[in-house]
């Protein structure tokens, strides 16, 4: 773990602040433009972390900096919006996400960037980079708000766009525009954006951020025009059931079996039981083992691990594609063993 300490709070529209960080240790490892941060507090006994994703950008002079929306009834995110302050000194753990940008010096490519509210944040960072260390690249944010007067980072983007105007086109979706048809993204929208920024010979990528429902339909219209999967990326902040919808809902018969597994964390071998309704990784916490997680829901990939032997199933994964579940890879927040003698390894 590392301290960071405030060194400044930004108010931002719509409930969004952000905030700067100073690394008091000093040691803190270099992150990639699109990760997250993961703050980490104790009450008591009890310990909760939150993952936020940098809107700073590595490859600028700038301090570390997360923005956060304020959620109602949200723990975390109310806390820093009412009861913090700069001086503050705030635990965190290493960068983690698999959302990034590497930036390659004399590449040439098109970067789609498509957010929604503050799914911007990790695009913002990745926008400065690839400006910055790309100098034959060009950058489009396709950024959907509910009013100019509710997008976060506006001036700040705007100040970009000055600054680069042949390398970075924004184009602004409010949904209280009077033309209906370019209020909200949708299918045919997408698809007129994509084809007057392509550029022929020159590779794009996308990256996506926003509810799963708006990440759905740029990925889906994305592999419709024919791009492959593999060049679209994609981070969630929302949970998934603020969007399922009841009604499709189905019940599963519920295997009640506690299953005895061993799990394989910094060289050592934990044999442990897992009861049906307990994570690997509660089990694992609960032993006073210090694993790796943020999310605890199977959306950030901070608990990535392998299945050696046996097997799990996992109650969401948001994160590993088909190929690498099937060759093993699993989400212990989420995951529970599905036969005896299971081993699990923490990558
Ligand atoms: C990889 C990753 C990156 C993230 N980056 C950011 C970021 O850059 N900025 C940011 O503001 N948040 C980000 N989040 C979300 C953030 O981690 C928290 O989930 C969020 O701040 C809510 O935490 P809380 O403790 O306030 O709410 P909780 O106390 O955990 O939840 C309270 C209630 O709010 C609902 N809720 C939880 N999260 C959300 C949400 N995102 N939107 C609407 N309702 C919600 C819950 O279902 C619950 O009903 C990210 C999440 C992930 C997984
Ligand atoms: S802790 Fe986030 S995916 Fe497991």
């Amino acid at each position: 773990m590392y301290k960071f300490r405030i060194s400044d709070i930004i108010k931002h529209p719509n409930n969004n602040i952000s905030i700067r960080f100073q690394d008091l240790s000093g040691s803190f490892p270099t992150y990639k433009a699109g990760q997250f941060l993961t703050l980490c507090f104790q009450f008591g006994e009890r310990e909760v972390r939150r993952s936020y994703s940098f809107s700073s950008s590595p490859d600028v002079d700038e301090p570390y900096e997360v923005t956060v929306k304020r959620v109602d009834n949200g723990e975390i995110s109310r806390l820093l919006h009412h009861s913090t302050a700069v001086g503050d000194v705030i635990e965190v753990i290493d960068p983690q996400g698999l959302f990034v940008y590497e930036p390659e010096t004399d590449i040439q490519r098109t970067v789609f960037l498509f957010g929604a509210g503050v799914g911007v944040t990790p695009l913002f960072s990745i926008l400065k980079t690839a400006l910055t260390r790309e100098v034959n690249s060009k950058v489009v944010l396709i950024y959907s708000n509910s009013s100019k007067e509710s997008t976060l980072f506006y001036e700040e983007l705007l100040q970009w766009q000055e600054k680069y105007p042949d390398r970075l086109k924004i184009e602004f979706i409010w949904s209280n525009k009077k033309n209906l048809l370019k209020a909200r993204l949708n299918r045919e929208y997408l698809i007129e954006l994509v084809n007057a920024n392509m550029e022929t010979g020159v590779e794009p990528v996308f990256y996506t951020c926003g509810p799963l429902f708006y990440m759905d339909l740029c990925r889906f219209t994305l592999l419709g025009m024919g791009f492959p999967d593999e060049t679209i990326k994609k981070e969630t902040f929302h949970f998934p059931e603020e969007e399922e919808d009841e009604d499709e809902k189905e019940e599963e018969p519920v295997d009640m079996t506690a299953y005895d597994i061993v799990l394989k964390f910094n060289g050592q071998s934990y044999p442990m039981t897992i009861p049906y309704n307990k994570s690997v990784l509660d089990v694992g916490l609960e032993h006073k083992l210090k694993l790796p997680y943020s999310c605890k829901s199977g959306m950030c990939s901070t608990c990535i691990s392998q299945v050696h032997q046996g097997a799990v199933r996992m109650d969401y994964n948001e994160i590993l594609t088909d190929r690498e579940v099937g060759n093993g890879r699993c989400l212990i927040c989420t995951s529970h063993p599905i036969e005896d003698g299971t081993i699990i390894e923490v990558l």
